[in-house]
């Protein structure tokens, strides 16, 4: 981001169209993405500290002025707003009006891009530094035809790019390049364009195609998916799960649901399997779903001697049925002997099956304590296991 020399920025927001191709009663930069309109969610994008923008002016319909005004008592960034005029061209000239001659940079952005790519700004900003002006664009890559009745002739499309805004420039340039303008009476889509007709150069950086300009109710029903993905993320959650068992069972050793033939087992209400249990209170308490002691007690007489994968797979579903999946886990085995590392991949494959996720996405590790405690002393085996859980989508497939 931007040093402490940073330039003297400001930021003007066209919207003060009326969207008529997107149609509707409430003019476009008005109308809410996800509760938020597109004006406010344009000027916000300009507000973190990181960007260095010291002041913002709006263009808006005339009719809008009072609501626009509103925004500056909850904006971090002094917020200024202005009619705007017939054309996009004389909303910004508008803007310029507000904007003090100490500002050196000026970032013009349409209220009708909501997904610009804020990782572009400090190349936006340093390339307009150095040669007067830059602009995001997209590499246009569909191939192109002049169509004129059924005679479709492909058009080279080497040296085209789609081009989008923020677009920004030396202050003094834009400035003049407006005054010509209206001398001149252009009206031009976009400012690089008034900027190329005094003779100065702009440069593209690269964006992303998420930046598209919203035109048309099909423009407006892909930025209501991408607003809703981009504003409800999978919200994770982590549980940490522990458990040992004292070793001197009849055996044989079971650990990660795997058989161990020749060990001396541990002992336990089920099968001792300390792994498996750890799994189990990590993904419970990842749920916040107390604990395997609270649905599985051990004086249960149904859990005697059972299968610990069973504990598993119950804690699955009960996971499921509180609208949770699981996605990951990760697990630490705690023995001095016997040597874990050979049954590492069967422990990894006999888990995932059982949560029903991939096997990378499961590991278990093993360690001893170097004779230590009771691990060392080898009276037992311990286990930790985080486990992460996502909440299952709707309609997702599970
Ligand atoms: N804009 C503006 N003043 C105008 C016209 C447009 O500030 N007189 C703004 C729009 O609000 C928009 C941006 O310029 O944020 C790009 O224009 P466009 O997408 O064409 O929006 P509209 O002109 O509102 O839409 P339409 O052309 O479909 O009427
Ligand atoms: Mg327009």
């Amino acid at each position: 981001m931007a040093t402490p020399t940073s330039p003297r920025i400001a930021v003007i927001i066209a919207a003060a169209g009326s969207g008529e191709r997107l149609g509707g009663d409430i003019p476009k930069p008005w109308r809410l993405l996800n509760g938020q309109s597109l004006v406010e969610r344009a000027w916000r994008s300009f507000c973190p500290a990181s960007l260095h923008v010291e002041r913002i002016v709006l263009a808006v319909d005339a009719g809008y002025l009072p609501a626009a005004l509103e925004f500056a008592s909850t904006s971090l960034v002094p917020l200024h707003a202005v009619a705007g005029g017939a054309t996009r061209t004389a909303s910004v000239r508008n803007a310029l009006r507000e904007i003090p001659d100490s500002i050196e940079i000026i970032a013009v952005h349409d209220a009708a891009r909501p997904f610009w790519p804020v990782e572009i700004w400090d190349n936006l900003i340093n390339t307009a530094l150095r040669i007067g002006g830059s602009v995001p664009a997209v590499a246009v890559s569909d191939t192109l035809k002049r169509v004129q009745g059924s005679s479709l002739e492909t058009v080279d499309r080497a040296g085209l790019w789609a081009v989008q805004t923020p677009q920004v420039f030396r202050a003094d340039l834009l400035r003049r390049a407006h005054e010509a303008g209206q001398r001149e009476g252009i009206d031009a889509t976009d400012d690089a364009e008034l900027v190329r007709r005094i003779g100065s150069a702009t440069e593209v950086v690269p964006s992303t195609a998420a930046n598209f300009k919203i035109t048309t109710a099909a423009d407006w029903a892909l930025a209501e998916q991408l607003a809703g993905l981009g504003e409800a993320p999978m919200p994770m959650r982590i549980g940490f799960g522990y458990d040992a068992h004292r070793l001197g069972g009849p055996g044989p050793l079971m650990l990660g649901g795997v058989r161990f033939a020749d060990s001396g087992g541990l002992i336990g209400h089920s099968d001792g399997d300390a792994l498996l249990h750890a799994l189990c209170d990590a993904l419970l308490g990842a749920a916040a779903l107390r604990d395997i002691g609270h649905h599985f007690p051990p004086d249960d007489p149904r859990l005697k001697g059972c299968d610990s994968r069973e504990l598993v797979r119950e804690t699955v579903r009960l996971l499921r049925d509180a609208g949770f999946a699981p996605a990951q886990a990760d697990a630490t085995v705690l023995a001095e002997r016997p040597r874990l590392a050979p049954h590492i991949t069967a422990m990894c494959t006999t888990i995932a099956a059982d949560l029903g996720i991939d096997p990378g996405c499961v590991s278990v590790k093993a360690t001893t304590t170097e004779g230590m405690g009771f691990v060392g002393r080898g009276e037992g085996i311990a286990a930790q296991v985080v486990a992460t859980i996502l909440p299952i989508r709707q309609g997702a497939p599970q």
